[in-house]
């Protein structure tokens, strides 16, 4: 036996989280036909048991079922409970690291969420918190996810000296800071970072350690995680050709707290979007424009797109400046975190004009 699995998490072990996915996935005729099949079927202590060979000597893995679901289901209230179980596990001397397991659908709104609520702490106390899934289910022919979880389980227990706490993901022998995650393929072994600033694995690149050192030093604090009915209610809103002024209204529902417009090339949107987008940001909505090109910044301060009020999202793809957003009218309506006052706009800030990690 080369690693124990156990539950005891008194002694030094890293946790392996299970949220389903395709990872956890079976294929009814794997070798015919691998691409049918239905996601977060086996348990994240199966997936384990299967990889136990081809881990190092030694290592002692704790692990939990906190969902089985294919991530395209993922509630806000499960991010709550996912990043209330980091949280205190971090807390626990005995944790070196913990391993989360994830359909790849909405993984990079998940990493979002854990960086910004939760990166911080795993930087001061040195420890890694990893992402991983795959995009071929457990039982198709060269599937992805054993591999993938080694590397991460690996990742998570490299030395401090090798790289610094923080939120991260591997997929496909590549390792990137979660917050720059993007799926951004439908079905290829990389997709969701083959976009993204990363490094291969097995030779870590200086430039790549040095955009995650800079990240990781850029002072603030976590944004709080937000209770399971508190999550505020934001919609994202896609600009297209032959939009109609009377969407807007159509999506504010009362109740909606905050509009994200997946604009054309930098974060455009119709002339005809202007005025009831204006109408909206008097009433009280959030808003926040992102492009729908898919790679790329949008920036704040072009006077034509950005009345007074919203805010762009920089690097951040439509579904991440979504969670960000929440994240930030969260945080300004949390007296006990937000003691100087401070508007959504100022957290939104903290999580958008970060420095960048480079390839
Ligand atoms: C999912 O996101 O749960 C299904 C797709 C995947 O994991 O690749």
């Amino acid at each position: 036996m080369t690693i124990t699995l156990s539950n005891d998490e008194q002694s030094p072990h890293i946790l392996v989280l299970g949220m389903g996915g395709t990872i956890a996935g079976l294929a009814p005729s794997p070798e015919s036909n691998p691409l049918f099949y239905q996601a977060g079927q086996v348990n994240v202590g199966d997936l384990l048991t299967n990889i136990e060979k081809a881990l190092p000597e030694g290592l002692k893995i704790v692990s939990r079922q906190v969902a089985n679901i294919n991530s395209s289901n993922l509630s806000e209230a499960l991010l709550t409970q996912l990043g209330d179980l980091v949280r205190s596990s971090l807390a626990n001397t005995a944790l070196i690291g913990i391993v989360v397991t994830h359909g790849t659908d909405t993984i990079e709104e998940t990493s979002l969420f854990l960086h910004a609520t939760c990166g911080k702490y795993a930087g001061k106390l040195s420890k890694r918190i990893v992402l991983t899934g795959a995009m071929l289910p457990s039982n198709a022919p060269g599937a992805d996810g054993p591999s993938n979880l080694i590397n991460a389980i690996r990742w998570v227990s490299k030395p401090v000296d090798q790289c610094p706490g923080g939120v991260f993901a591997v997929f496909a022998g590549n390792v990137c800071m979660a917050r720059d995650l993007a799926k951004r393929h439908s079905s290829e072994l990389n997709a969701p970072l083959r976009d993204s600033p990363c490094s291969p694995l097995d030779s870590i690149s200086q430039s790549w350690l040095d955009g995650v050192k800079a990240i990781q030093a850029v002072p603030g604090d976590d944004l709080p995680i937000p209770r399971e009915q508190a999550w505020p209610w934001v919609e994202i809103l896609t600009s297209h050709v032959g939009a109609r002024s009377e969407t807007i209204q159509n999506c504010l529902s009362p109740g909606v707290e905050g509009l994200v417009i997946s604009g054309t090339g930098q974060g455009g949107f119709s002339n005809v979007w202007k005025e009831p987008l204006d109408k909206a940001i008097a009433d009280g909505i959030a808003l926040v424009r992102s492009t729908r090109a898919g790679a790329g910044i949008v920036r704040p301060d072009l006077p034509e797109k950005d009345t007074v009020g919203c805010m762009a999202s920089g690097s951040l793809s439509a579904p991440k400046a979504r969670i960000a957003l929440q994240l930030a009218i969260n945080a300004a309506k949390e007296k006990v975190v937000n003691t100087k006052n401070l508007q959504w706009q100022d957290f939104f800030v903290m999580q958008t004009l970060q420095t960048k990690s480079s390839s």
